[in-house]
């Protein structure tokens, strides 16, 4: 396992959609390893591929000490409503109050292509919609109730 650099906003790969993963190999089980070896070097709760220039659509995350792998993940079902504080690895210090369903349930597979699917609430329902953004270009400073904040104190979109 290694640690990989994590790309910050102003990257352009940051904005782009990812591409799904259809090739289980040990190409992956490396990147995998990586991602959860970075996400915990920076005391994450989660990382997207494309945080690591990756355009795949994979994630971990690691919520109340639940280590997960989602690859090619879709939310199939949410209900509530939710709002924290949130940071991102890609974003640096600044936090923002993001509005997220309350529960989640996503579909993804693991990492030898096996389904299987998740439900969540609260913290795990919120970083598994984060990093599911990131798949598709989108950062929690666009959703941020705090954006204002943010730009004020020089943020980049
Ligand atoms: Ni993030």
């Amino acid at each position: 396992m290694a640690t990989r650099k994590v790309v910050k906003v102003g990257d352009q790969n940051l904005r782009k959609k990812s591409k799904e993963v259809k090739n289980f190999d040990e190409d992956l089980w490396q990147l995998l390893d990586d991602m959860k070896e970075t996400m915990y070097a920076n005391d994450g709760m989660g990382l997207a591929a494309p945080q690591v220039g990756v355009l795949r659509r994979i994630v971990v995350v690691d919520v109340n000490n639940m280590f997960v792998e989602l690859i090619n993940p879709q939310i199939v079902y949410q209900e509530g409503k939710d709002i924290e504080k949130e940071g991102c690895l890609s974003v640096g210090s600044f936090k923002g109050r993001v509005e997220r369903p309350y529960k989640i349930t996503v579909k993804a597979v693991d990492r030898y292509g096996y389904p299987f699917s998740l439900t969540g609430e609260k913290w795990l329902a919120r970083c598994i919609c984060h990093e599911l953004d990131h798949l598709d270009g989108i950062l929690f400073i666009d959703k941020t109730l705090d954006k204002k904040e943010y730009l004020e104190k020089g943020g980049r979109i």
